[in-house]
């Protein structure tokens, strides 16, 4: 059922070795878009002087790092090729590698939750037990009309006021104190702002309803009920192939994810590792990344001890990944329709719908987990990080775009990638030595 719906291919074979104006071309035509359209992604001035003006305090510019494009995604059945902005090498290159080893059995498939989010009203003087919770079930509809009400555009769009509970605490000196959580449904948006205010107005109903003071009203920025589970497969085989992985290396990816299952420390690397590719997509898409680093890291602690987000296991013959991750992401609101470069990317990953966004940003995350696992499990990773550093320090030493893979490849023969060796190989590439 999945191929009916399948119109356009993220394999896109070779792209690596095309100039970046062929790149651009071969998006454009992948996402039907004119190349002009994605002037905003090549043009140094992708971002004008007066709409960043607006987006901060005491802004002087703007700041620049590289757009780049991964390939080889199938989420769900569509095909997607994804922006990413990262200055760190090799993520780029690991997405779309390993998205191609888990695009044959179905591609990854993507499941993802209603878009609740979370406000949290404080009452540091709580009202007596039970006081406070009946208020709240007694006033629920009236919470929901108030609330609702001076939000038509999210109840227009579908969403709105989902329900609230009460949570009681102590503080660090053995005091209690109360938080009442209201549950949002903020549909396509981030949904910061409609929380805040929700939870502003909730603040004072709740208020003059207890005779009680509140104190913050914020959103929680743990959105443990929008979550996205995801899943993917890479067939084993006898041997290491774009689509197929060797059952030794696949032993060894799971007996790696099982370390990091484990041990804190080496899963705050492995989730390092899953962030790479996530934050990537949300610098290219415009996203709150740090709320997502946020809830990310927490959630990977949510039982009470630091775990890897995701997890790889051998099953019946495939090598199996899975992840559970909460994504408060937004389609609409934020800057996402005023920075042209971040149109321009919506636009080629074609999707609308916050959760279908959701659902590829974390299928990124799961594919760098695997190319950083594999690549560990394996050579380790310095080989690959020492390619493309020869390629700075090449280029850096004056070498042309075409003389870059010859000075590349003299570089890592001699394994020196010193700017050095860059000088001596480029001279002897020129005399033809
Ligand atoms: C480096 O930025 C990310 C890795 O350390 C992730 C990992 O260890 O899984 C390679």
């Amino acid at each position: 059922m999945t191929t009916m719906f399948h119109t356009r291919s993220s394999r896109l074979p070779g792209f690596f070795r095309l100039s970046a104006d062929e790149r651009i071309r071969a998006v454009a035509a992948f996402a039907g878009l004119e190349a002009s359209d994605l002037d905003a992604l090549s043009s140094p001035d992708g971002l004008p002087q007066a709409v960043a003006a607006n987006m901060s305090e005491n802004v002087v510019g703007r700041f620049s790092l590289p757009i780049a494009f991964a390939t080889n995604f199938r989420v769900n059945g569509l095909d997607y090729v994804v922006p990413m902005v990262i200055e760190e090498p090799s993520v780029v290159a690991a997405a779309s590698f390993a998205a191609r080893l888990l695009r044959d059995v179905d591609g990854i498939v993507a499941v993802s939750t209603e878009p609740i989010m979370i406000g949290q009203i404080h009452f540091p003087d709580p009202p007596p037990e039970g006081v406070l919770e009946d208020v709240v079930e007694r006033h629920l509809g009236e919470l929901r009309q108030c609330l609702d009400k001076n939000h038509p555009r999210l109840i227009a769009a579908g969403g709105g006021f989902r329900g609230a509970r009460v949570r009681r605490l102590v503080d660090p000196d053995g005091r209690p104190l109360a938080v009442v959580h209201i549950h949002v449904d903020v549909r396509d948006a981030m949904g910061a702002n409609a929380v805040n205010s929700m939870a502003e107005e909730a603040g004072t109903l709740l208020s003059e309803w207890t005779g009680s003071r509140v104190g913050l009203r914020i959103l929680s920025n743990l959105p443990i009920h929008r979550r996205v589970m995801v899943e993917g497969r890479v067939r084993l085989g006898e041997t290491a192939g774009t689509s197929t992985m060797p059952f030794d290396e696949a032993e060894r990816i799971e007996e790696a994810s099982r370390f990091a299952e484990a041990d804190p420390y080496r899963a705050v690397t492995a989730n390092k590792g899953i962030m790479n590719g996530i934050d990537a997509v949300l610098l290219a898409t415009g996203q709150d990344f740090r709320a997502v680093e946020a809830a990310a890291h927490a959630f990977a602690a949510y039982d009470g001890r630091y775990t890897a987000l995701a997890k790889w296991r051998v099953e019946d013959g495939y090598m199996v990944g899975r992840m559970d991750i909460p994504l408060a992401l937004g389609t609409v609101g934020g800057i996402t329709s005023i920075h042209p470069a971040v149109r321009a990317n919506f636009k080629i990953l074609g999707v609308r719908e916050a959760a279908r966004f959701a659902e590829v940003v974390a299928s990124v995350g799961l594919a760098q987990n695997l190319a950083a696992t594999r690549a560990l499990a394996s050579e380790g990773i310095q080989r690959g990080h020492m390619r493309l550093h020869a390629r700075t320090v090449a280029a850096e030493a004056g070498a042309r775009p075409e003389e870059v893979p010859l000075v590349v490849a003299a570089m890592l023969a001699r394994e020196r990638t010193d700017a050095r060796a860059a000088r001596e190989e480029l001279l002897r590439l020129r005399d033809g030595l």
